[in-house]
């Protein structure tokens, strides 16, 4: 999930944060503790055997193991930094775990040191349904600690390597269970997604189509109904400086871009029912040179959570500033509302205000989203998921696999 302004609460990194940011995970590190002496084995999932190794294991997956093999998955991935544009190692260890799992593994170079990791059962790449999420996390990095009330914190155990554990260990669970088959599912982790989905752009090149994608990203195990969609740009406004004792020999840009964001701010945008009002953000801005002197240049950054068609909300905003002293630049990448597929029984439904890759897949295919963890808490420093979140979304996705099949 990337660029929420729909999340009420922004949080502040903590100065505890900022020391974990420089801290490089160690290798050794044990299950992570949460100051109460809880360590590996102490969590009531059976005995995980991966303290400190991060060589893929195999193992048989009893029913009883699926639960503790999907935490070892999750924490390995976890403890692995992924911030873009670092998704490397993460993405290496996939590929050697996947393939210890007898998936056929194809890294697609995104750019340099970039790899997607694409996997499939055999030599059948061009499957009928593709599960996909991402390896990259937002910065900084968070120590993956398991606590005993079965949340685990740290960066990525929401957003979204949660769900990307939880997608494999469903392939691997209806593959165990011989429900699925050669041609049936491939899974694909990309890198750039929190930045500039470079990575499931890159996907488009795989020449593949499919039935019908699911999405992995944090929807608190809902189906979700769709999301926003963004468009965004920038204004200038250029003045004349001038000494800030004689205003009338100067032109005042800082006017000019404040008066502008003020009308721009008092819009109502056309909407949706399903996702509700489109709304107007000014993230950034700033102007002038010194507080005597008549600014001579300011700007700002805007970004519009998009309910509605996106070329009608473009023509409202150039109709209202049409005529004003400022210079609208259009980001060239935009796109509108999704409205994605949520034909399933069995799952509460919701719509969501965050953006995702899904646009960024071509295709006529099925469109579902669904992840453990809350938005609520992705990208922020208390960024959690809960075990039982995690292991339902097993489940769940298991469910939604066998429903894109029938
Ligand atoms: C994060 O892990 C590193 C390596 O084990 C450790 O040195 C550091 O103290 C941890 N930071 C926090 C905030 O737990
Ligand atoms: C599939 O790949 C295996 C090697 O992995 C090869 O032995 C086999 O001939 C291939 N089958 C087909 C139908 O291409
Ligand atoms: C679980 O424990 C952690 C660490 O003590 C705490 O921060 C968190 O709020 C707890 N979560 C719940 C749901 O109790
Ligand atoms: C605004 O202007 C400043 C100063 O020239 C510049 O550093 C910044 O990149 C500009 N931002 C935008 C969004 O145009």
């Amino acid at each position: 999930m990337k660029f929420s302004t729909a999340s009420p609460v922004f949080f502040i990194f903590s100065l505890v944060t900022a020391a974990a940011a420089n801290a490089v995970p160690v290798l050794a590190l044990p299950w992570g503790e949460d100051g109460e002496g809880k360590r590996k084995g102490d969590y009531g999932y059976g005995g995980c055997d991966g303290g400190g190794t991060r060589s893929p294991t195999r193992r048989a997956d009893d029913s009883a193991d699926i639960s503790a093999s999907l935490i070892e998955l999750h924490k390995n991935l976890c403890e692995i930094p992924s911030v873009a544009p670092n998704e490397l190692a993460v993405g290496d260890w996939l590929a050697t775990y996947l393939e210890s799992r007898s998936f056929t593994v194809e890294k697609q170079e995104v750019a340099r040191n970039r790899n997607n990791i694409f996997a499939y059962l055999g030599n059948e790449s061009q499957t009928r349904t593709l599960v996909t999420s991402h390896i990259d996390v937002v910065p900084p990095y968070i120590n993956y600690t398991y606590h005993s009330n079965g949340t685990i914190t740290g960066r990525g155990t929401n957003d979204a390597k949660g769900c990307v554990a939880a997608q494999i260990k469903a392939v691997e669970a209806l593959l165990a269970e011989g429900l699925i088959g050669e041609g049936d599912v491939a899974m694909l982790f990309v890198v750039a997604e929190e930045t500039d989905g470079a990575g499931m752009i890159k996907a488009n090149d795989l020449g593949l189509t499919w039935e019908s994608v699911i999405f992995g990203e944090p929807t608190e195990l809902k189906l979700s109904l769709g999301h926003k969609g963004v468009l965004r740009f920038n204004i200038q406004a250029f003045g004349k400086a001038a000494h800030s004792g004689y205003p009338q020999l100067g032109i005042n840009a800082n006017d000019h871009l404040v008066e502008a964001l003020y009308i721009l701010s008092k819009i109502q945008f056309p909407g949706s029912d399903l996702l509700g009002d489109s709304t107007l953000n000014y993230g950034v801005m700033g102007g002038g040179t010194a507080a005597n002197i008549i600014s001579p240049y300011a700007n700002a950054s805007v970004a519009i959570r998009l309910a509605a068609d996106p070329l009608l909300v473009k023509n409202l905003v150039n109709e209202i500033v049409r005529g004003r002293s400022i210079t609208l630049t259009w980001f060239e990448r935009f796109y509108g509302p999704q409205y994605l597929d949520h034909d399933v029984e069995g799952f509460e439904t919701e719509a969501q205000a965050y953006g995702t890759d899904i646009p960024n897949l071509k295709g006529n295919h099925k469109r579902y989203l669904y992840g453990p963890g809350s938005i609520f808490t992705a990208h922020s420093d208390a960024e959690f998921v809960t075990v039982t979140d995690l292991i339902e979304s097993v489940e769940g996705y298991k469910a939604l696999i066998m429903h894109t099949l029938s």
